[in-house]
């Protein structure tokens, strides 16, 4: 059952539209994560959830409930933002009591349990007598996460909360974050621009671009069947290979190679060939090239390839045996690996394997 529901919600600032008709359902539990360039709008999203600024049109249901005109902090929910907030002045315990404090619903003794709860959950115990100064950046975080938990919300609505963290903390602090929603089982709606979050968090994820929504679905359904070539491009790293190919609907016509193919589509088409699919070998069929460029990345590589009737591939492959640089290969990938796009709309292709 869908328990955050957005309906037809938009968005402009002026006669800018930021956000366009966004459709969007969130089950009770579920993690949802919202994935798009700077600018799209995933803030914006968030902030008209929280009831921190109002739509152009549309509705935002809660449980069923439309809480439009509600004010934020009636709302239920709770944002963890990129930037912790914390009252520097004020040491770890306060900074989580302070928002139950003000709310003035609770008893000292009920503030009391709920900091200490949190505090034992996001293992801050040793650190409550301490001022946000004298923390590290995952810690600033995590009670800028306490903070949220302790309003025990219906909804977590979280704004790129890792993103001033190192490489090394984030993974870790994705990891915890995801574990204590689980346990928790809080509805949650998660913004990042950083796709590798995204697929690694998200039971589902919703991708969007300019303000209006390109596609809602699970990890693997946004890379398996990506719905256009935008969605293609943003889910998946190394990114995908996009090539200018022709095809009859029975062969694809691409950098004067001819291969097989069963699409329902005609004439000019966008192909698109993910760097795990794409195999170089030093004969047999493929596209003529030359190794440009190796990046080592650890158990694998990532080889670049100039191709001979203009164009690049990247190709992702196994540390041993990959050719070596400036060497000619050719570069080739299974019937079923290619994705085909309409070269106006962008719109997927349907290919039968
Ligand atoms: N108060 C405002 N007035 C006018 N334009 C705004 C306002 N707030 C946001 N915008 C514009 O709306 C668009 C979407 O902004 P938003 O903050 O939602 O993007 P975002 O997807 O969160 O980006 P980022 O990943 O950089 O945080 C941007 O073009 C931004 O300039
Ligand atoms: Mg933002």
């Amino acid at each position: 059952m869908s328990f955050l529901q957005l309906k037809g919600l938009q968005k402009k600032f002026g006669s800018t539209m930021v956000l366009e008709q966004l459709d969007l359902e969130v089950k009770q539990g579920e993690f949802l994560v919202l994935v798009g360039p700077s600018g799209c709008g995933k803030s914006t999203c968030l902030r008209l959830i929280a009831g921190l600024e109002d739509p152009t049109a549309g509705e935002v249901l809660i449980d069923g409930k439309n809480v439009l005109g509600r004010e934020p902090k009636d709302r239920d929910i709770a944002m963890v933002f990129q930037s912790y907030a914390l009252y520097p002045h004020m040491d770890v315990f306060e900074n989580m009591a302070f928002g139950l404090r003000m709310a003035r619903k609770l008893s000292e003794a009920e503030i009391v349990d709920r900091v200490r709860e949190a505090a034992d959950l996001l293992k801050l115990e040793p650190y409550l007598k301490r001022k946000p100064k004298e923390l590290s950046g995952g810690q600033k975080q995590r009670v800028a996460l306490g903070r949220a938990l302790v309003r025990k919300p219906k909804v977590f609505l979280f704004d790129e909360p890792l993103s001033n963290l190192d490489a090394h903390l984030r993974n870790h602090m994705r990891a915890e974050i995801r574990k204590l929603q689980q346990r928790l089982g809080v509805t949650s709606i998660y913004v990042t621009h950083d796709q590798v979050e995204a697929t690694t968090m998200g039971d589902r994820i919703a991708i969007l671009n300019s303000g209006r929504l390109q596609q809602v679905g699970t990890p693997h359904e946004v890379y398996r069947k990506p719905a256009n070539a935008f969605v293609a491009g943003f889910i998946g790293m190394p990114e995908m290979n996009f090539l200018a190919a022709e095809t009859d609907g029975k062969t694809l016509n691409v950098g004067g190679q001819r291969m097989p193919v069963r699409s329902p589509a005609t004439g000019l088409v966008k192909l698109g060939v993910r760097p795990e699919s794409v195999r170089l070998q030093k004969s047999g069929a493929g596209l003529a090239g030359t190794v440009e460029l190796v990046e080592d990345l650890g158990s694998h590589a990532l080889v670049h390839v100039r191709l001979q009737e203009g164009g690049a591939m990247q190709a992702l492959l196994p540390n041993e045996g990959i050719p070596a640089l400036h060497s000619k290969i050719l570069a080739s990938w299974p019937e079923g690996a290619a994705h085909l796009f309409d070269v106006k709309s962008g719109e997927s292709v349907e290919v039968q394997v």
